[in-house]
């Protein structure tokens, strides 16, 4: 009997079993690999799909959209969603609406060209979306958090990816580098508002980089 499983060969050995064959979302991984572009590990691109399988969203908020990987995985998995994606740094924006325009039904999608905080500010509706995946500059989740709630539906999902940064957020402050206190402190203020937050149940897993799960009641 093994006596402690190995958590890096369980997780190659599942990669190895649920490989993605979908060449349009194949390709866009590859350039993003070649090109240094942050996208989602592959374990969280297959908990995405499980998420959408079982939720079948109709509208879908993603913030962090680089050049639009997450969104076509989540696209190609739920045709029908119409997704709202947002984007700030100019390179990546030109990248994502080359990408829009090959692989994309237009009419579903919508690239949203600024600054995340400011889209969430601006925008004054109220529930919107039956999912919202949080994907960008992780010292800010704290700061949209209240924004991203009033957006959401009753039973929506957020997910929220990266949540301990390379395993830096276990750490205890001190034996981070005084450049990354900043967003160390910002990423725990986050984890203890939405687990603490009676509107939401809040589940976290180790799952890639760590992703939290946050159903609005
Ligand atoms: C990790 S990447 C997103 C990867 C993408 N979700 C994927 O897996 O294909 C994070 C992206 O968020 C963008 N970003 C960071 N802060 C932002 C902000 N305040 N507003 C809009 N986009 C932002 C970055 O430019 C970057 O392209």
């Amino acid at each position: 009997m093994i006596e402690k499983i190995d958590e890096v060969r369980v997780n190659d050995f599942i990669l190895s079993l649920s490989s993605e064959n979908d060449y349009d979302i194949m390709s866009l991984k590859e350039y993003a690999i070649m090109h240094d572009v942050p996208i989602i590990r592959d374990e969280i691109r297959d908990f995405i799909k499980l998420i959408i399988n079982i939720k079948k969203p109709n509208s879908i908020l993603e913030i962090g959209t680089a050049i639009a990987y997450s969104t076509l995985i989540m696209h190609k998995n739920c045709k029908d969603a119409t997704i709202i994606t947002i984007e700030d740094f100019e390179r990546r924006i030109s990248e994502a609406k080359k990408n829009i325009e090959k692989f994309f039904d237009k009419s579903k999608i919508t690239l949203v060209e600024k600054d995340a905080g400011i889209y969430l500010k601006e925008n004054k509706e109220e529930k919107v979306f039956d999912l919202v995946f949080l994907d960008a500059a992780k010292g800010q989740y704290v700061n949209w958090i209240s924004d991203i709630k009033r957006l959401m539906k009753k039973d929506a999902i957020l997910l929220s990816d990266n949540i301990f940064k390379d395993g830096e957020i276990l750490e205890s402050k001190f034996l981070i580098k005084k450049r990354d206190r900043t967003i160390h402190k910002r990423m725990r203020e986050f984890l203890k508002t939405i687990v603490d937050d009676n509107e939401f149940n809040t589940y976290l897993f180790n799952i890639g980089d760590g992703i939290s799960v946050s159903i609005k009641k």
